[in-house]
Formats: C-alpha cells, sequence, structure tokens
C-alpha cells in the first residue's frame, strides 16, 4: 500500500501555536488574539513585536523600556559592516541573509537556546535587521552607512539610515504599518523552515538566516517586487486587461493573488490598499494605484470564485515604490518585519522541540548492479 503524499504539506498540522490564528476562509487574521485590523490601526510596530514574543499587549512604562532597548541594540558590528561591503554587489536579501549570519559570531548568546535568551537574541536581531539592510544600500551605492538615531522610532529610523534623511511622520507611519502586517504568520513557509532549522537544536541566528533565504523567492516575500514590475511594465490601466491575459491564457500567475490559507481576501491587503490609494494621490502618480484597481476589479475578480484574492505583496510593492524604495528592497522590508514571527516561532519550537523531519516516498531504481567507472558506457 503506497504511502498517503501530502504534496506540499498543504493542510498539514504539524504542531499547536499560540502565535497567530488564521482563518483562511473568513479571511480572518490575529497575532496572540488580537485582530490584524485592530493592530495596524491601533497600535505601533515596537508595540506589536513586544505582543508577540512577550504574549500581552505592553503597558506604557513596558513599552517604553521595551523601546529603549529595541533603540541601544540598533548598532552592528564594525567588523559585520566590512562584510556586507564585500558583498555590496549582491541582492539585499543576501547581504541581510550575509548579514545576520555574520552577526552570530558577536552575539553572546549565540548558542543559548533557551527561550529567554531565544527572546532577548530575537529583540537584538530586530532591532539589527534594519541597519544591515540600510549600510548594505548605502555602501552599494559608494555611500558611507548613516549611524542609527536613537531619537527615531524604529521605522523612523530605518527610512533615516536608508536615505540620510528624517522621514516625515506620515512616511514613518505608514512603513510602521507594513512592519506590523508583515511581523507574524503562523505557519508560512519561511517560518516553517525557522522552525526546522531550530528543531535541529541549532540556533536563533541559523534559523533567522533559514527564514530570510525561503521568504526571498517570488512564490513568498518576492512577489511585491515582481507586482511592482508588472505595475511598470501595464504603464496604463487601459493596457491592464490584454497584459494580464496574456499572462493567464500562457498558464502564468498575476504576483501578489492566491495563498495557500486564504481562499477570502487576505486580511492584511485592506491596510495596504487604502494606504496605496492615499499615497498615490498624494504624490501625483494615481496612475499606479488605478492600474492596480482594475487588474483586482476588472481581471482577478473572475478568480475570486476559485478562492484567488489580493494577497498581503499586492499593493505593498506600490507603497514602497512611490516612497522611492528600490524596488530589490521590497523583500527585505518584509523580512525586517518578520524577524519578530521567524523568533517567536523559534521560541515556541525550543520549549517543546521535536525535530522536524518528514518522509518521502522513493520512487526511483532499485537494487541496480554496481558498475566500476571504467566499464561505464
Ligand atoms: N494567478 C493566477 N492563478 C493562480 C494564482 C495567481 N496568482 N495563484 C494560484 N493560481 C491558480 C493556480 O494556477 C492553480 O490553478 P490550477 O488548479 O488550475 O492548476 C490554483 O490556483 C491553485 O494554485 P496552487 O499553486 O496549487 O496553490 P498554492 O496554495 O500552492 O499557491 C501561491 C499559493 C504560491 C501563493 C500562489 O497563489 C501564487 O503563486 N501566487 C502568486 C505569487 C504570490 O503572490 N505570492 C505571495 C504569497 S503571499 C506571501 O507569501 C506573503
Amino acid at each position: 500500500m503506497p504511502p498517503e503524499i501530502i504534496k506540499g504539506l498543504k493542510d498539514v498540522y504539524f504542531d499547536t501555536t499560540t502565535s497567530s490564528f488564521i482563518d483562511g476562509q473568513e479571511g480572518k487574521l490575529l497575532y496572540r488574539g488580537y485582530n490584524i485590523h485592530d493592530l495596524a490601526e491601533k497600535s505601533t510596530f515596537e508595540e506589536v513585536v513586544y505582543l508577540l514574543l512577550y504574549g500581552k499587549l505592553p503597558n506604557e512604562q513596558q513599552l517604553e523600556e521595551f523601546d529603549q532597548t529595541m533603540r541601544a541594540n540598533r548598532r552592528i558590528p564594525d567588523e559585520v559592516i566590512q562584510v556586507l561591503d564585500l558583498v555590496k554587489a549582491s541582492h539585499p536579501m543576501d547581504a541581510l541573509r550575509t548579514g545576520i549570519s555574520a552577526l552570530a559570531a558577536f552575539d553572546p548568546e549565540v548558542k543559548d537556546n533557551s527561550v529567554e535568551a531565544t527572546i532577548r537574541k530575537g529583540v537584538r536581531l530586530t532591532a539589527q535587521g534594519p541597519t544591515i539592510v540600510a549600510a548594505h544600500h548605502r555602501l552599494r551605492q559608494g555611500l558611507e552607512p548613516v549611524a542609527p538615531d536613537p531619537s527615531l522610532n524604529h521605522a523612523g529610523n530605518f527610512l533615516k539610515m536608508l536615505f540620510d534623511e528624517v522621514p516625515d511622520k506620515d512616511t514613518t507611519d505608514l512603513l510602521d504599518v507594513d512592519f506590523i502586517l508583515h511581523a507574524e504568520h503562523g505557519s508560512n513557509a519561511s517560518s516553517f523552515g525557522a522552525r526546522v532549522t531550530a528543531s535541529t537544536i541549532s540556533d536563533l541566528h541559523s534559523a533567522v538566516t533559514t527564514g530570510v533565504g525561503v521568504l526571498k523567492g517570488p512564490a513568498h516575500g518576492g512577489a511585491a517586487e515582481e507586482v511592482m514590475k508588472m505595475a511598470l511594465d501595464i504603464g496604463q490601466p487601459e493596457n491592464a486587461e490584454e497584459y494580464c491575459r496574456n499572462i493567464l491564457d500562457n498558464g502564468g500567475r498575476i504576483m501578489g493573488f492566491g495563498h495557500r490559507v486564504y481562499k477570502a481576501e487576505d486580511p492584511r491587503a485592506r491596510h495596504l490598499r487604502e494606504r496605496s490609494r492615499v499615497l498615490s494621490e498624494k504624490v501625483g502618480q494615481p496612475h499606479w494605484f488605478q492600474i492596480l484597481t482594475y487588474v483586482e476589479e476588472e481581471v482577478m475578480v473572475r478568480y475570486r470564485s476559485r478562492g484567488i484574492f489580493v494577497n498581503v505583496d499586492f499593493f505593498a510593492g506600490s507603497i514602497y515604490y512611490l516612497l522611492g524604495i528600490p524596488d530589490d528592497l521590497f523583500i527585505s522590508i518584509f523580512a525586517l518585519g518578520r524577524i519578530a514571527g521567524w523568533t517567536l516561532q523559534c521560541a515556541e519550537q525550543f520549549e517543546d522541540n521535536i525535530l522536524l523531519r518528514p518522509l518521502m516516498e522513493y520512487t526511483g531504481e532499485m537494487d541496480l548492479e554496481y558498475t566500476a567507472i571504467g566499464d561505464r558506457a
């Protein structure tokens, strides 16, 4: 009797979690029990990281202390800057992966896999991640990295390190919400990858490095970059129908649509849609939002009955683009938000660990006769 193969581990439950709840049919997402809509509208990224890592919303004093810890941990060692300089020609996600890996050499608790140390390391990595991404972006332009600014919040400091300019409040708030929306998402591919690494009792830096590598692909975090490329190729709303038709008729996919779990609209998309609309009008470039709206409402509307709706990446790319962020940085921004989620997933894995090691049915040849190299055709 051949084993039942569950390709892509679709719909397989492999453990329990208290990290996030997703109802894919209803389009509902909770972080630690709190609705993503409340968090996106009322919280800050710092508060959400605290919620994810410590399991409850902070009071004012707890938030203040946590925020100070985050601000105090933003610097990365000069040696890591030198490593980033050596790999400055690489894609920002490759640089982030390399930078996080290099940070392991300088973290005093790298080998401590207790839940407490894992959370402390996750806080440090969340604080240091933006410094890696911004430093690499400056170095690849032949510019000096900008030092972290402890007077700015997490999102504002990242933008300042990227562009050497203090961002306005609207821009900071936009990125803050974007980080919140990307912070955690259950057993997505990159978090699962991170958990597999943690399950061998490796360490958090290795697991987050895994997470960055898994997130990079266009079937996961890479979609935002592809969506904006598509919008640029389409150019004007009236070209959208033919452009998408060509892709779909040839068996292709429209990036930013579909999801393994959501068969209704991804609840995170709502917040980015509205912000993309407002921003595109504010900067006097409404046609990008019009193109995306056309693709969503006129072309992909036909796919809704098959459970294919916009996902979080569809409007994210347009926001980054309109903020003047280069397209190859889009996935890195996703990753910076997700370090908190990867940390939480790894802490859960370490707390009640079992090696994650599934099986594959062998379908190759059996018991072949070994031929010496000189006798082979
Ligand atoms: N455009 C057109 N058709 C699609 C799309 C899409 N974006 N997504 C899925 N489909 C179709 C598939 O062609 C397939 O059709 P078929 O049954 O006729 O062969 C059907 O829907 C099911 O697709 P699967 O790939 O089997 O579904 P899966 O759950 O494995 O895919 C995935 C999920 C990879 C996200 C897919 O929807 C996709 O490739 N989307 C585009 C990339 C993207 O936006 N990724 C970001 C995901 S969100 C995130 O990671 C943050």
